[in-house]
């Protein structure tokens, strides 16, 4: 699969890795095409592609914004049309802090999916740390991507990448609930950095046989 990765830092850097290591042919839409990040990803593999914005979008079929959510909608402008490609939306709309989420009634990944006039959106990759991306394997254990979108089709895609990685892919349902995403990330901040748990975390729901 081409893959259009905005942003080339951790999110970004390890996502395409990943991928990369499972076939998929990855470019990377950066503002500085000679950052240290960019050349450290080219020394790990000569096989990444490196363009802006504009070059990364028209070259995935599925494009991840693996930057600031202060940075989508100048990254929106930047892209061009975006119909047709699936959107991965990893960002967590944080405080400075770290300790609350700076939208009230509105997630990022909504916001993507109207600044984009698309429905193709998947909110993923958020609630959880780079480490774990690189490693979602714990012992006998995967780790659970939770993944929420209105586009079945764009959701079993991402089902496919993320379990190419090594997880357990939760759907939770509509676009609407990546609001309820983006607050899991805050717990697995308290976790992992608060509570001194460390990023080498993720989540994993138990499940027994239940007739609705
Ligand atoms: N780190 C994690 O463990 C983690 C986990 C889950 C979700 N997230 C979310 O994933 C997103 C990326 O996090 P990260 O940790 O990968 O951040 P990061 O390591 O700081 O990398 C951010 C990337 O975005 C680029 N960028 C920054 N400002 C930009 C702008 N205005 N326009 C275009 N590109 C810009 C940076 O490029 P330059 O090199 O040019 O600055 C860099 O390539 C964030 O929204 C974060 O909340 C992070």
């Amino acid at each position: 699969m081409k893959i259009g990765i905005f942003g080339a830092g951790d999110v970004g850097g390890t996502l395409g890795k990943r991928w990369r290591q499972k076939g998929h042919e990855i470019m990377f839409g950066v503002r500085n095409l000679q950052s240290r990040n960019i050349q450290k990803l080219i020394q790990m593999d000569e096989n990444f592609k490196v363009g802006d914005i504009r070059e990364a979008s028209t070259f995935g079929d599925v494009i991840v914004f693996a930057i600031p959510w202060t940075a989508v909608e100048e990254t929106i402008l930047s892209a061009g049309n975006l119909s047709g490609k699936i959107l991965i939306d990893p960002t967590n709309p944080l405080t400075p802090d770290l300790k609350r989420l700076a939208l009230d009634d509105i997630s990022v990944a909504e916001k993507i999916a109207k600044l984009a006039n698309t429905t193709a959106v998947v909110k993923a990759f958020n609630a959880i740390g780079a480490r774990t991306l690189n490693n979602p394997i714990f012992d006998s254990d995967r780790a659970d991507l939770f993944i929420c979108g209105d586009d079945i089709h764009a959701k079993r895609v991402v089902e496919e990448l993320a379990t190419d990685i090594g997880f357990d892919v939760v759907d939770v349902g509509p676009l609407v609930n990546a609001r309820m995403l983006e607050q899991l990330a805050l717990l697995w901040i308290e976790l992992a950095f608060r509570r001194q748990m460390g990023p080498n975390i993720g989540f994993k729901i138990l499940r027994r046989k239940y007739e609705f």
